[in-house]
């Protein structure tokens, strides 16, 4: 059973993490998409609501599984027996934080491997903050996001 976590903050959600959980979902038996939640940071939606969103987002793909977990990553992947992360790669800018988060994780426990995926051509500008960023200003956020998470975002707005 190949089993990856595909790790992230997902605040919110955009058409990027669901291209990357596509193509991860079609490569390793199981994805577990995992948010991650910090507790010292407001986040712009709150994690319950992330964890819904992407439910629904990823319904239609049975070997995916959402989850979230607090602490350590590599502790997260051990306790669900995964020895594989997944993270999407956009630009050369991604490049230098995603290496160091990857060394890091393989020091803390070598037996987990990190691999990138190369977000397609049509994402490649496309980052939570900059959705956020859409939203707050009151900007249509549909053609950033999958369509549940546009209409969660323009609903709250009231
Ligand atoms: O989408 P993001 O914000 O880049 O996701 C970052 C996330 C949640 C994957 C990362 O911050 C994380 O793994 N946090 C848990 C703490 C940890 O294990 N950090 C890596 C060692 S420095």
């Amino acid at each position: 059973m190949r089993r990856a976590i595909y790790p992230g903050s997902f605040d919110p959600p955009t058409l990027g993490h669901l291209d990357v959980i596509e193509r991860a979902a079609r490569l390793f038996d199981e994805l577990v998409v995992a948010i991650g939640v910090n507790t010292d940071k407001a986040p712009f939606l709150p994690a319950d609501d992330r964890l819904a969103l992407l439910k629904e987002c990823t319904s239609t793909l049975d070997n995916v599984k959402v989850t979230t977990f607090q602490g350590l990553l590599v502790d997260y992947a051990r306790s669900v027996e995964c020895g594989v992360l997944v993270r999407g790669l956009r630009a050369v800018s991604d490049f230098e934080y995603e290496f160091r988060v990857a060394m890091a994780n393989r020091k803390l426990d070598p037996s987990i491997e990190t691999v990138f995926l190369i977000t397609r051509d049509e994402y490649s500008f496309l980052s939570s903050t900059v959705v956020r960023e859409v939203a707050r200003l009151g900007g249509d956020p549909s053609g950033f996001v999958p369509e549940p998470v546009a209409r969660f975002i323009v609903g709250r707005r009231g």
